[in-house]
C-alpha cells in the first residue's frame, strides 16, 4: 500500500496525441507520484464519446483503481466529449473540485473558465477531468492536490470527516 492509498489511472483524451507526444499525461503521472500515488496505468484514448465512456466505465469497475484523472477534451470544440462521457458514468458529482480549479486558476489564466471539466464519483472511484495542456494540468493539479488523499480515503470509508 502506498503512502496515500491512491491507486490512479491517467487517461489522456486526444485524437492526435501518441505516447511520444503525450506531455500532459507524463506530467500528470509525475504530479501523482509526487503525492505518493501508485500509478496503475496510463492510457491515451480518442475523443470519441462512446469509446471514452466505455473506458471510464470499465476503469470504475476495477477494484485496483480508486482515482481516474483525465486530461483533455474539456473545451468547446465539437470533439470535446470528456465532460459528457464523465457525466454519463458518474453517480454523484463532486462539483467543488471542478469549480475550485476553474476559480483559482482563472486568477492568473483567464481562459481557465473555458474548461467544462467535470468531477464525480462512481462506486468508490473518483473521476477528475483536467484540461489538455501541460500548463493547465500543473495549474489545476496544484488546486486539488491538498485534498486528494482525504477524498480517496473518504470514498474507501477510511475517514469520517
Ligand atoms: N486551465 C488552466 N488552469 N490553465 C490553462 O492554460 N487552458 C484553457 C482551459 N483551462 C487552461 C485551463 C483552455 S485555452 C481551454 S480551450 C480549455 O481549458 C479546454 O481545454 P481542453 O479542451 O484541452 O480540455
Amino acid at each position: 500500500m502506498n503512502q496515500t492509498n491512491i491507486k490512479a489511472v491517467v487517461v489522456t483524451v486526444s485524437d492526435s496525441r501518441t505516447e511520444a507526444t503525450d506531455i500532459s499525461g507524463v506530467t500528470l503521472v509525475g504530479l501523482l507520484i509526487g503525492i505518493g500515488a501508485e500509478i496503475v496505468e496510463k492510457l491515451i484514448t480518442s475523443d470519441d464519446f462512446e469509446n471514452l465512456r466505455q473506458t471510464l466505465y470499465a476503469l470504475c469497475e476495477r477494484k485496483d483503481v480508486n482515482l481516474i484523472v483525465t486530461s483533455g477534451g474539456t473545451g468547446f470544440a465539437p470533439r470535446d466529449n470528456t465532460p459528457e462521457a464523465t457525466r454519463s458514468v458518474i453517480e454523484r458529482e463532486a462539483s467543488g473540485l471542478a469549480e475550485a480549479m476553474r476559480f483559482e486558476t482563472a486568477k492568473k489564466t483567464p481562459t481557465a473558465i473555458l474548461s467544462r471539466a467535470v468531477c464525480g464519483i462512481r462506486n468508490s472511484t473518483l473521476i477528475i477531468n483536467l484540461p489538455g495542456s501541460p500548463k493547465a494540468v500543473v495549474e489545476c493539479f496544484e488546486v486539488i492536490k491538498p485534498v486528494l488523499p482525504h477524498a480517496v480515503n473518504l470514498l474507501a470509508g477510511k475517514t469520517k470527516h
